[in-house]
């Protein structure tokens, strides 16, 4: 299976995130071959949007949230509160989170063990700056985050946890990362969360590549193994790209199909 996951970011308000689910649905609609799909507007939006999408292929996520279940905590959302809206996902950790809100491997770990705990699947994001790239120290970093994320989680049986590696230097710039570079570094990942976090546990991973993706390259991405799906920012936001992204998923997963 592939996966696709919307991050409509700050990007969209309730109006429109119901317009782009629609689109959404509009996308998958007679598809013989269809990719999972998880949408993630703002807070504001997931119950609105769970309502469009309920009873379809199309899942809701939100794009971050709390660990503590209630208290004084002004301001934030907890993972209670995101399930209550029918979300099933929650984004963790994503880079303009670590960078602009002070977000930690700590606080990560912290969200990510709260959404398990609540039966959320999270999105762990997890990717190197263009300075550690440069310094080769990409494994380095991504590994240590993906570690520090799982270090207090409980999987449980049959946990589906979703790792999206999305290199700094490659998310909102144009430049993605080349299909073999996403490859090994999903390989490591995967390696990594299979030997030192799942041990004999059976929960069950998807390794995402998120950055730039857009319909011209979604198709080379996808067609890759080691790639079970694509975190996807701005080219989201544009249903005729999002649907050109859906259907590019539509075809690898077909030629799968015939492949077995
Ligand atoms: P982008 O964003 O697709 O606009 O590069 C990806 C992300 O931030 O998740």
């Amino acid at each position: 299976m592939k996966t696709l996951v919307a991050n409509w970011k700050m990007h969209v308000g309730i109006r429109e995130s119901a317009a782009l689910a629609r689109a959404a649905l509009l996308a998958l609609r007679g598809r013989a071959h269809a990719p999972d799909v998880v949408v993630c507007p703002p807070f504001t939006a997931l119950a609105d949007v769970h309502k469009i999408v309920a009873r379809s292929h199309v899942a809701v996520g939100a794009q971050d949230l709390f660990w503590e279940e209630t208290g004084a905590f002004t301001g934030e959302i907890s993972p209670r509160m995101v399930a209550e809206t029918g979300a099933a996902y929650a984004i963790v950790g994503h880079s303009e989170r670590r960078r602009l809100f002070g977000e930690t491997d700590e606080t990560v770990g912290k969200k990510t063990a709260a959404a398990l705990a609540h039966r959320l699947t999270p999105v762990v994001c997890v990717g190197e700056t263009a300075e550690e790239r440069a310094a080769g120290r990409t494994e380095a970093v991504i590994g240590r985050q993906l570690r520090a994320a799982f270090a207090s989680a409980a999987l449980h049986e049959g946990s589906r946890v979703l790792i999206a590696y999305e290199p700094v230097w490659a998310i909102g710039s144009g430049h993605p990362a080349s299909p073999q570079d996403a490859v090994a570094a999903h390989a490591f990942l995967r390696r990594v969360f299979r030997d030192e976090v799942k041990g004999g546990g059976r929960a069950r991973e998807g390794v995402l590549y998120g950055g730039s993706v857009d319909a011209d390259n979604a198709f080379a991405l996808l067609r890759e193994d080691e790639i079970d799906g694509i975190l996807i920012g701005g080219a989201s936001l544009n249903a005729a790209q999002f649907t050109a992204i859906v259907a590019a998923a539509g075809d690898v997963l077909e030629g799968l199909a015939s492949r077995s």
